[in-house]
């Protein structure tokens, strides 16, 4: 290692770029056509082909995804209501049920693989919920099912691109293309189901309420200028410069998640014998995160600092903002697990452009804390 990278910032997370990308986004750029076009519906193709489901909507982001898979539902129940969500997540989830006037239902995960807690949701269920939205924590498959009850289902596969199963589970998927994601594109999500009508709902709603794209008036060689708005809609949808990029992405993600296993297979190895929990198998290792005594978790953030590597808490249980409003003391009790775990957390680098050198850094500044604690 040249002496200048022995102190370089190490990232916690970040994207990779190949010549395809690069050749991909000037094709666009090229061709004139930059916004919701023919990239982006290869792109939803493809995507829904990858995901085993009929339909996929390319939008702007994940929360936009979530926020208008939940509006589908509420479309076809006729309702608002409760929404259970995990605490330990982003705060994208508790949001599209608060966008939507609905009230946040916040339940515990399991202490094995942070994903909710089945049993908990069960409890937690009563007869003003409407949704259930479990997040495949790290990429490793949330065991949730609605227990066969009404309530719909809406994966967060935010971290669970490449994880087998993700997206098949809930009547809707709401997916994120977010800069460090395993699928990157800067920022982007999409919504996957095999529901037609939430499908059509979605795809309406994404672009202010407008019936027919741009794309879709000059399809035929002409332009027809005319369109029609029946409902309020947003500004969520895609556009073919990040969809250039997903397409190469979702070619190349086999490639990259097998690079963010090596990574992590390297890890589990070096802390065989260190007082440290290991993660558990994930399918696609969008974090590797580590549980260690919480005495020494915020130690060990700050080593790790002092010595130019970033690492982080994923996540800080989302009732602990203000926006909440929680007594914790009170309140923090009913969610036992997460309570415990997000004490004990810290996610340490992980991506595919993570260079061997560079992990044996990490590695070696973790031996020396615990050799010196
Ligand atoms: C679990 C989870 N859900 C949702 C999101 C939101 O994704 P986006 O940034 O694409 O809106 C994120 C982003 O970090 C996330 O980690």
């Amino acid at each position: 290692m040249a002496i200048q990278d022995r102190n370089k910032l190490i990232k916690l997370l970040g994207p990779s770029c190949s010549a395809e990308e690069i050749k991909a986004v000037e094709r666009v750029l090229r061709s004139g056509w930059w916004g919701l076009g023919p990239v982006t519906e290869a792109f939803e193709q493809a995507f829904a082909k990858f995901v085993g489901v009929h339909h996929a909507v390319a939008l702007n982001s994940c929360t936009a995804a979530l926020h208008l898979s939940l509006k589908a539902v509420i479309a076809k129940v006729g309702r608002k209501g409760s929404v259970i969500v995990p605490a330990l997540t982003f705060i994208s989830s508790a949001a599209a049920a608060l966008y939507e006037g609905c009230e946040v239902v916040f339940a515990d995960v399991d202490e094995r693989t942070f994903c909710l807690d089945p049993a908990d949701v069960r409890r937690k269920i009563t007869r003003d919920t409407i949704a259930i939205i479990p997040m495949h924590y790290a990429g490793v498959l949330s065991g949730v099912d609605n227990g066969k009850s009404h309530i719909t289902i809406i994966e967060d596969c935010a971290h669970a691109a490449g994880t087998p199963g993700a997206g098949k589970t809930g009547k809707l998927s709401a997916w994120s293309f977010h800069a460090v994601k395993n699928i990157a594109t800067g920022d982007g999500g999409m919504v996957t189901t095999d529901d037609h009508k939430a499908a059509e709902f979605i795809r309406r709603l994404r672009w202010m309420g407008i019936d027919r794209s741009t794309y879709q008036r000059s399809k035929k060689g002409k332009y027809d200028w005319e369109y029609d708005i029946s409902q309020l809609g947003y500004k969520y949808h895609s556009n073919d410069i990040m969809s250039a990029i997903a397409l190469v992405q979702l070619r190349r993600l086999k490639e990259l998640n097998s690079k963010r296993r090596a990574i992590a297979e390297r890890y589990n190895k070096a802390f065989r014998d260190l007082p440290i929990k290991l993660p558990p198998e994930s399918g696609s290792w969008h974090l590797y995160v580590i549980r260690v005594d919480k005495r020494y978790r915020n130690r060990l953030i700050d080593f790790l600092r002092k010595r130019n590597i970033s690492s982080s808490v994923h996540y800080k249980p989302l009732y602990y903002f203000p926006m909440f409003g929680w007594n914790i003391k009170e309140k923090g009790k009913s969610l036992p697990k997460t309570e415990k775990i997000w004490r004990e957390i810290v996610s340490l680098p992980i991506f595919p452009d993570l260079t061997q050198a560079e992990q044996r850094r990490v590695i070696t500044a973790i031996k020396d804390f615990f050799y010196n604690i």
